[in-house]
């Protein structure tokens, strides 16, 4: 068990021989290090609800929990904060247990069922940094969540119909009239390659989108092919079909580039099938009204501080939108997999329409209470100007193009001599990648930041490059060692004792990150613990250490501190490359 958890057991045990209640037990890291590695603050709330001091209280519970013989200072400071600090031999038979497995040192939660739609790609647009976004805190979250002991979906929910579409089908027409998808009285079965690319689908869509903002006939057109596309018309989703695919493995290909990936690749078009049985039941539950020529749902509810519209799900012809498919697509989740809970990792800006969905799930019973979703919003990652970040000449930034200009700037770190022209490629990749997510991931989830790539990019500072540059430096000191046994024998100065304290932390930090869906907790603290590290390293000579109990002990230290960055780097999705 983590020692966190197993502290909090042992304040439990003498809580309740006290006859104290505190259904909550937090420790926290302290906030007077001098007095204590770690916190527990509860006797003000005790004492609040016995009508008792709080200072007496941490007394009593300071003198049964010395019956222990882990803590080395048992100390009450302020009102009756108790600052915990743990002996030496307590520390050191636990730091060399989790060394054999570090999982050792994470709380686990009760098992729950979770799909977590992220990503969010729409097939025929470039992705972009908005997706970007919603990838890395997805990935990351879900590790974070099995991690911590649940079972986890993940759900690319694809954009793979809508206006889009119709805007990619009318280019094609315009270009390529005599296509027998456009023909009505084509029979025979439809061709299985076009001479059409992914780079020439990513052209059209921008084009035709600017045009028909200009042009009332080209939108008119748009909408109809769009519509005949929701009623089945067969030529249509075959070319549709086609250009999906081609879109699909691109966007697998970028995904890959960035460690991501799904359990599920399904789109806004598998719901279909879940529609009709959505809209029945919103009408049979009397939740289903007629305005203006389409169907709402009213989600507005007295105590409501502002306005909250209607969510409109079908149009006037009797055809889907987004958030018909997003309730189908929330129907079909609970019918398939049955979940505890489901998040959605979007910008955001979408919030107000979650909330309407969310409503509209929860009224028609579609989602019973059993089941808990979550909107898991983030801000957005600006340019310079303070607005959403755009390429030099003022267009969407590509994820592609973004990873590329990091890249350039990763040259840097391919100088070194032991590094082969063939391993150039793969670091370059892995650098900007710990580049761009750390950057990412840094700033509170629900922050705006303006991306800043030198800074980012640099050795130092809270950057993707500084932590893994840490990371292999100590790998590469292992290596050197020759040590296989991995002990702490001793601690011998206060900066170890600040790293182990650190490393400690830990469960805090992952605890934290969980329940708050904040990957922040985690990028911060690596940075902690490496600058940690580093002091001590530049303090130390761990190799030449003539005394072998010292070098042993730190050799063991270093380790630890390098699976920990290990497990926390995986749950964020940044691999550390060999060399740098
Ligand atoms: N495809 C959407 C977009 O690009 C994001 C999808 C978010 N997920 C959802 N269930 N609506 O904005």
């Amino acid at each position: 068990m983590d020692i966190i958890s197993e502290t909090k057991n042992k304040i439990k045990n003498v809580l309740s021989e006290l006859g104290y209640k505190d259904d909550l037990i937090l420790i926290h890291f302290s906030s007077r290090p001098e007095l204590g590695q770690f916190q527990y603050n509860g006797a003000m709330q005790i004492a609040k609800s016995m009508r008792l001091n709080p200072r007496e209280i941490a007394k009593n519970i300071v003198e049964k929990l010395n019956k222990y013989d882990c803590f080395e200072k048992l100390n009450i400071a302020g009102p009756g904060f108790i600052n915990i600090s743990f002996n030496s031999n307590y520390l050191i038979n636990y730091l060399n247990e989790i060394q054999n497995d570090i999982s050792i040192n994470i709380k686990k939660y009760p098992n729950k069922k979770i799909i977590i739609d992220y990503g969010g790609p729409n097939v025929a647009k470039a992705l972009h940094v908005g997706h970007l976004r919603s990838s890395n805190i997805g990935e990351a979250l879900k590790r974070l969540a099995c991690l911590v002991g649940n079972d986890v979906i993940g759900d690319v929910h694809l954009g793979d119909i809508g206006r889009q579409s119709g805007m990619i089908i009318y280019g094609i027409k315009e270009k390529f009239p005599e296509l027998v998808y456009f023909d009505d009285k084509y029979t025979d079965k439809y061709p299985e390659r076009l001479p059409i690319t992914n780079e020439d689908i990513e052209k059209i869509y921008p084009e035709i989108s600017l045009r028909a903002k200009n042009d009332e006939e080209i939108m008119k057109e748009v909408r109809n092919i769009t519509a005949e596309l929701d009623r089945g018309n067969k030529g249509y989703n075959s070319l549709w079909n086609y250009i999906k695919q081609v879109s699909i493995e691109n966007i697998k290909r970028t995904f890959d580039k960035i460690n991501v990936s799904f359990e599920l690749w399904e789109g806004e078009s598998d719901s279909y099938q879940y529609i009709d049985k959505v809209i029945n039941l919103l009408k049979s539950q009397n939740c289903l009204e007629e305005s203006e020529g389409a169907y709402v749902v009213y989600v507005q509810k007295e105590d409501d501080k502002f306005e909250i519209p209607p969510l409109i799900v079908l149009k006037s012809d009797g055809t889907s939108l987004y958030a018909t498919r997003e309730l189908a697509t929330a129907y079909s989740r609970v019918e398939r997999f049955n979940p505890d809970e489901i998040w959605y990792v979007v910008d955001s800006r979408q919030s107000m329409y979650f909330t309407q969905v969310f409503r509209t799930l929860y009224k028609s019973g579609i989602v019973d209470n059993k089941t808990k979703l979550e909107f898991i919003g983030f801000g957005t990652m600006n340019g310079k100007d303070g607005k959403p970040f755009k390429t030099r000449d003022g267009g969407v930034m590509k994820l592609e193009t973004l990873l590329d200009e990091i890249k350039k700037e990763s040259n840097e770190y391919l100088k070194k001599e032991n590094i082969k022209e063939s391993e150039k490629e793969e670091i370059a990749n892995k650098v900007s990648v710990a580049t761009l997510k750390y950057a990412d991931l840094l700033p509170n989830r629900e922050k705006d930041y303006v991306f800043e790539l030198k800074r980012f990019s640099s050795l130092e500072g809270k950057t993707g490059p500084y932590i893994i540059y840490s990371c292999i430096r100590i790998k590469s000191l292992l290596e050197k060692s020759g040590e296989n046994d991995y002990k702490i024998v001793n601690i011998y100065s206060k900066t170890e004792k600040d790293i182990i304290t650190k490393i400690l932390q830990m469960p805090i930090v992952i605890d934290s990150s969980y329940r708050n869906k904040t990957l922040s907790d985690i990028t911060e603290y690596l940075y902690e613990l490496d600058s940690l590290y580093n002091k001590f390293y530049s303090e130390n000579r761990i190799l030449t250490e003539s005394n072998k109990d010292k070098r042993k002990s730190w050799l063991a230290i270093s380790q630890l501190v390098f699976k920990v960055n290990k497990l926390l780097l995986d749950t964020l999705a940044i691999e550390i490359p060999e060399k740098m």
